[in-house]
């Protein structure tokens, strides 16, 4: 419309005007064309004059700000040539296939073939690599949509000529190649966007021979399932292609693809396959090489919600426990939270959350026999096939085992005669296997002292076959009632002597304070934590809320256990109870020597790794970790004030991503505070 008017107006303006090969055109033309280069010549001459007018300019301004422009542009100058050191190397060195720009080396890849349809995050095997530095630049550019179905038509119709004037094997193959092509056409006419796209990944490295395994693997990465890509080294190109790889540089290798809008799409969708966002998640820490957030659901997990964390002294695992913790109550205000710890490192968490301590080890009822009933919907879950009173009972003379450990004596072939007392204690309460039965009052270790005293008055009850046996149940009940003296009213165990005196149903935060004597811990620490552990669990069974238990130091747990076959059946069965136990300690080699203490692992949904120097190639293959992330667990950076953040490796159902772990202002006064303020 604005074209044909400006028509118009020129044939308007020329009507008037003589041919141009007549006599007066000629004149009049010539007058004209000298006109315009005089008009053009002064023209010229203005802008140069404009250009280098400097002194006039000067004039114009005050001496004050000609003088402050001086000193601006040699700060400029200082700052650009600053700015250039930070963010160029100093030196490039190109070579073949590679550069050695700074101090690091380099090789610039570039995708020469694309899968036909990619799959959604074909690239998330890259960003999940654990020890390798690398850049990726992805360029797409739309295409004129119009321009690009006509030549898409034109190709696919080209194609189809050529493929039915061929009657040869190659017919066939062209006839495949036309299809491919008409189905892209009708895609691009129902409306999928096009796109030129280049894909270029800088793989970095200190060394040579680091790079060119860095380079392997990143290669390998690409060509697998899911990218399925076809990664090219830009030989001899190497500066067009690290060009190419700078964000803000255009592209210098002329690489580029055609891309539909559905490819495009599952480009981009690379970072997020490579973090892990849930629902009702926390973030544990940001993912390493894609700065995005990871956010777990410590209970959305099909296998468990239980959590081992493992790491050298000071590598963070406390600070980041501390934090999850903080951030999974605060996630849904009927949880309920519960800290052991010997240390008293956890105050300032506790107290933040207006938590209760209940000091363990004093006189506080704490009864190693107590079995509560478990919920009709639970037993549905977990089936009937073995006697929960047997479980119960089990865990029962595994707290026994330790203690006799932990006294230095053999319970030897007496763990019958404590076997039957503790049976006829159960039964005395008229407490079977019969589920029903299991909300009547427990017994206590009194009651089975109790027993033990009839034993030895008169065994002839509990003699099965020959009169032998009388006497060897004598001596045994004997030996046992002066081994269990310390849990009589006057011991040092009185108070697990008795019933229980603790309860989690209306707490929200609680604070088991295992009261160390004369500064330090002494040596029923682990047996303490054992008889809470599974006194935690016989609670948690019982409230329908769910339930995230702390276990930090763990090792003081495991130091003295003779067995941890108590800690299997919870490990075993914490799901059914919505409860998230998760287990903090310092080396892997309480786990290494025991067969249980593997299964637990196995029990570990979330597995989170701190800085560990000790990490080795048996410890990976124990977990299952390839090399790359073996060696990201022994660099890991380790928790720190100046550093600001700790590194990690998670574990999430057998997927393992490096996270960092930083804490928000608010949350690190409290994280960063260890005493008690009372
Ligand atoms: N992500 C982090 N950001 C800032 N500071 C941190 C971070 N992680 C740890 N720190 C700091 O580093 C120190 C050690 O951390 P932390 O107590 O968590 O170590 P740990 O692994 O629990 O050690 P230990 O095995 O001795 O208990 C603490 O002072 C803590 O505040
Ligand atoms: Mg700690």
């Amino acid at each position: 419309m604005v074209i044909e008017t400006l028509d118009e107006v020129a044939y308007s303006i020329t009507e008037p005007l003589p041919p141009v090969f007549s006599s007066e055109g000629v004149m009049v033309y010539g007058i004209g064309i000298v006109v315009y280069f005089i008009l053009v010549s002064h023209g010229i001459a203005w802008y140069r004059a404009r250009q280098y007018d400097e002194s006039s300019l000067d004039e114009l301004l005050d001496s004050e700000t000609v003088d402050a422009a001086a000193v601006e542009r040699t700060l400029m100058d200082d700052i650009a040539a600053r700015q250039q050191d930070v963010l160029a190397p100093s030196a490039i060195e190109w070579e073949t296939r590679s550069a050695r720009v700074g101090e690091q080396w380099t090789t610039t890849l570039y995708i020469a073939e694309y899968p036909d349809a990619p799959k959604d995050g074909y690239l998330s095997g890259l960003f999940e690599l654990t020890d390798v530095e690398f850049d990726v630049t992805a360029r797409i550019v739309p295409k004129n949509q119009r321009r690009a179905r006509d030549e898409l038509q034109r190709i696919a119709d080209d194609l189809r000529a050529d493929a039915d004037l061929e009657n040869s094997v190659r017919g066939s193959y062209l006839h495949e190649r036309a299809d491919a092509a008409v189905s892209t056409y009708k895609a691009v006419e129902n409306g999928q966007r096009v796109f030129e796209q280049e894909l270029v990944v800088t793989v970095r490295a200190e060394t040579r021979d680091e790079l060119r395994e860095a380079v392997k693997n990143v290669r390998g990465t690409l060509r697998e399932t899911p990218a399925r890509l076809e990664p090219k080294t830009a030989i001899c190109t190497q500066d067009k292609a690290i060009r190419s790889a700078a964000p803000i540089g255009g592209s210098g290798l002329e690489k580029t693809a055609i891309a539909l809008g559905g490819a495009v799409g599952a480009l981009l969708t690379s970072p997020h396959n490579a973090t892990i966002l849930e629902e009702d998640g926390v973030e544990f820490g940001i993912h390493r090489s894609i700065n995005s957030p990871v956010v777990i659901d410590p209970f959305a997990r099909e296998d468990g919600y239980a959590k081992f964390t493992v790491g050298d002294p000071g590598s963070g695992k406390s600070f980041s426990s501390k934090q999850q913790f903080i951030r999974t109550l605060a996630r849904d205000p009927d949880r309920i939270g519960i800290v052991l710890e010997p240390l008293n490192n956890w105050n300032g968490v506790v107290e933040a959350l207006g938590g209760r301590r209940i000091t363990v080890g004093g006189t506080l009822g704490l009864n190693p026999l107590e079995i509560k009933p478990t919920p009709a919907h639970v037993l549905e879950q977990r089936g009937t096939d073995a006697s929960l009173l047997k479980e119960r009972r089990n865990r029962v003379l595994s707290f026994f085992t330790n203690y006799f450990a932990h006294r230095g004596v053999e319970l030897g072939s007496r763990r019958t005669t404590l076997e039957r007392a503790i049976d006829e204690a159960y039964e005395r309460q008229g407490i079977t296997d019969d589920i029903e039965t299991h909300s009547r009052a427990s017994p206590t270790v009194r009651d089975v002292l109790d027993i033990l005293e009839e034993i030895s008055d008169s065994p002839d009850e509990y003699v099965v076959r020959v009169e032998s046996e009388r006497e060897q149940l004598r001596e045994d009940a004997v030996w046992l009632l002066g081994q269990l003296r310390p849990f009589t009213e006057d011991g040092q165990f009185a108070n697990l002597g008795r019933e229980s005196e603790f309860d989690i149903r209306d707490e929200k935060v609680l604070y088991l304070d295992l009261v160390q004597q004369g500064g330090s811990i002494g040596g029923q620490t682990s047996l303490l934590m054992e008889l809470l552990i599974s006194l935690v669990y016989e609670r948690a069974k019982e409230t329908e809320k769910e339930v995230v238990f702390v276990i930090d130091e763990a090792r003081y747990l495991m130091k003295d256990s003779a067995t941890l076959e108590y800690l299997e059946t919870i490990f075993r069965h914490h799901r059914h109870h919505d409860l998230s136990i998760q287990l903090i300690t310092q080396t892997v080699d309480e786990f290494r020597t025991q067969d249980i203490s593997k299964m637990i692992l196995d029990q570990c949904a979330i597995k989170q790794f701190h800085k560990l120097d000790g990490m080795d190639q048996e410890i990976a293959e124990m977990f299952g970790l390839n090399f790359a992330q073996m060696s990201y667990v022994q660099n890991a950076v380790p928790g720190g004030e100046e550093r600001g953040y700790s590194e990690a490796l998670l574990g999430i159902d057998g997927e393992w991503r490096g996270i960092e772990v930083h804490a928000l202002e608010d949350e690190k006064a409290v994280l960063e505070n260890e005493q008690s303020v009372n």
